[in-house]
């Protein structure tokens, strides 16, 4: 199991608003598997990406990334989690144009 969702939301408060960026949400990403995330624009599909990648935190449910619950670690053992278990890979822009594809996935382990 490479991340596990239960009943994961987020909102944020905006003066006196809610904005709910993600409905509660629950589904697992299983090795091997090619994921799509689909949807409209603003339906949340940054806001799935950036909580499985603990870039944010979720305000509700439970969320296991590498089978760590993300709630229950320090913030050192997230940043240790970041860098050792998550990459992104962007589609245009931080995408250094005179490497291949592989050099730009390769460029992390150069130094
Ligand atoms: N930091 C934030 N503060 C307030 N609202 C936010 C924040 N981040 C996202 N939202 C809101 O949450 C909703 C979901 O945003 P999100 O960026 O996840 O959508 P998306 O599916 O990635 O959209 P797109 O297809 O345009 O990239 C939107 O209404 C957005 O305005
Ligand atoms: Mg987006």
């Amino acid at each position: 199991m490479i991340a596990k969702l239960e009943n994961v939301s987020k909102q944020y408060q905006v003066g006196d608003q809610t904005i709910v960026a993600l409905e509660k949400t629950t589904f697992t990403l299983n090795e091997g598997e090619l994921t799509l995330i689909i949807g409209p624009s603003g339906s949340g599909k940054t806001t799935l990406l950036s909580l499985i990648g603990c870039v944010i935190y979720p305000s509700t449910g439970t969320l296991w990334v590498d089978g760590q619950e993300i709630n229950s670690l320090s913030q050192n053992q997230k940043a240790a989690l970041r860098l050792n278990s998550i990459g992104f890979v962007f589609q245009n822009f931080n995408l250094l144009s005179p490497l291949t594809a592989e050099d730009n996935v390769m460029v992390a382990t150069y130094s």
